[in-house]
């Protein structure tokens, strides 16, 4: 069985622990968690009865066949510098870190190493994640299987060229607040036309879980599903004229672009600020 370090444990690195586990990838002996905040060490420990260690994962990370890396972005190359020394070439190392290139992990870690890119989204946290995917050229199929066997325990997982990672994350990264907007504005129209406020939010939060749960099962593009509800001179298409009206699905394509060009600038910011020039 394989070891697995996982540097954060957060919301998604604690996530990825539970789906780890849950799903056989490893047992308890064999996933060590590194974790500064020692509230959440201690709630990990607890929680998984997994080793967690406080500091310097630097004691931990030659026991590893994978090392997760899930702190925030700007930590990144401090964990990296601090394990490089001990980071040998059959070891994987993944990144969940928005914003964070394979080739600055790269240029940080020094050697050639399988690197692994990885955007999840926040429901990970209960097995409904979006994950997309991308890795280096020294990655083998065995460890790209492995690899996506981690994430596919906390949801869905897209291989994707690396270039696509910012597009990734306005879309799925960040799109978990788009709708959890959409679910709120569902519950204020519900309040605003009588429903109480524990069947409003019942309903918005199912409307969104069994509408998606229809795109999946379907494989219908989303426009035929809508139709469906439609009757002419009906209800629905009522609301969609108002929806129209206001541009609800200009703005969502909007918020995306928007997302991604902003998820662009921060990769560049971080970038810069090692020293990491553009190839
Ligand atoms: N949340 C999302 O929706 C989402 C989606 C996609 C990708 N991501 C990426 O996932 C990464 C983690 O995000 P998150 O939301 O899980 O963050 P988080 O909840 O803040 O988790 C990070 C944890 O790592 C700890 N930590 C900080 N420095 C450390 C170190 N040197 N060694 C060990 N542990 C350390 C933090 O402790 P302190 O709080 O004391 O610093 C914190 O408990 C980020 O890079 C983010 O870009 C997040």
């Amino acid at each position: 069985m394989k070891t697995i370090v996982v540097i954060g444990a957060g919301n998604i690195g604690g996530s990825l622990i539970a789906g780890i586990l849950k799903s056989g990838i490893a047992d308890r002996e064999h996933v060590i968690a590194c974790e500064t905040a020692a509230e959440r060490a201690e709630q990990i420990r607890q929680q998984y009865g997994i080793r967690v260690i406080e500091r310097d994962a630097r004691t931990v990370v030659p026991e590893a066949d994978a090392i997760i890396v899930a702190v925030k972005p700007q930590t990144v190359p401090h964990v990296l510098k601090e394990i490089r020394e001990v980071l040998r070439a059959d070891q994987v190392l993944i990144s969940v870190a928005a914003a964070v290139p394979i080739r600055l992990i790269e240029k940080v870690v020094g050697r050639q190493v399988p690197v692994f890119r990885a955007m999840p989204n926040i429901p990970v946290m209960v097995d409904e994640g979006a994950t997309g995917l991308a890795w280096n050229n020294h990655a083998s199929p065995e460890q790209r299987a492995f690899v996506e066997r981690i994430f596919r325990s906390v949801g869905v997982v897209c291989a994707v060229n690396e270039e696509l990672m910012d597009a990734v994350t306005g879309l799925s990264g960040s799109g978990p607040a788009y709708i959890y907007m959409v679910i709120e504005a569902l519950i204020a129209g519900g309040l605003k036309v009588g429903l109480p406020h524990d069947i409003a939010t019942r309903l918005a939060e199912q409307t969104v879980l069994g509408a998606a749960k229809l795109v999946r099962e379907t494989m219908l593009h989303p426009a035929i599903l809508k139709d469906r509800v439609i009757t002419p001179g009906g209800v629905t298409i009522a609301a969609i004229h108002e929806l129209e009206r206001h541009g609800l699905r200009a703005m969502l394509i909007s918020a995306v672009e928007t997302a991604t060009r902003r998820s662009q600038q921060l990769t560049q910011s971080l970038m810069e600020k090692f020293d990491c020039p553009e190839q």
